[in-house]
């Protein structure tokens, strides 16, 4: 049988096989909070044919693909699936960018980005296999194990 957990959609975006437990981060990646206008559904630990994910369904909106490479961060197996008129009409398979700004909070409290300086949170990629990424301001290292607790 398929899965009826959610239902379909007619237009939107479907962002799909993200890590268990991770939709609701996905969520604030992308902005979304509280008082949000669009129809959004959220599935966690649906059994999927790969085991469990999280899926999130954002009605009425095309999220383009640099708008969800964030998400590759917290859920590096998510798709991204653009819904038209209840058919997927594209798939992408979420990347790591080159540069992670504004998204994760430097673990350094000295780091300028945690001053009162107006400065952004800049992030490079070290490595993507395993995921490593360096502070462009300090050159700290975050521990990828916590990079959850650090995501701003
Ligand atoms: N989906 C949806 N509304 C639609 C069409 C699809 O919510 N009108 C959802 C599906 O439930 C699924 C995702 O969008 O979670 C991708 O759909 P599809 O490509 O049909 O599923 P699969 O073939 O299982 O995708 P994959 O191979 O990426 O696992
Ligand atoms: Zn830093």
């Amino acid at each position: 049988m398929k899965e009826l957990k959610v239902q379909p959609i007619k237009d939107g975006t479907v962002i799909d096989h993200i890590t268990p437990g991770n939709a609701l981060k996905v969520l604030k990646i992308l902005g979304i909070k509280e008082g949000a206008n669009s129809v959004i559904s959220i599935a966690m630990n649906v059994a999927g044919k790969r085991g469990r994910k999280d899926i999130v369904k954002i009605e009425n909106r095309e999220l383009d693909s640099k708008e969800v490479d964030k998400i590759a961060l917290i859920a590096p197996d998510a798709t991204i699936n653009i819904i038209r008129d209840y058919e997927v009409v594209e798939k992408h398979r979420v990347s790591i960018p080159d540069e992670i700004v504004g998204i994760v909070r430097c673990p350094n409290p000295n780091c300028i980005t945690n001053s009162r300086e107006p400065i952004k949170s800049k992030f490079v990629v070290v490595s993507r296999k395993p995921l490593k990424i360096r502070c462009y301001y300090c050159g700290r290292e975050p521990d990828m194990e916590k990079i959850e607790s650090m995501i701003e």
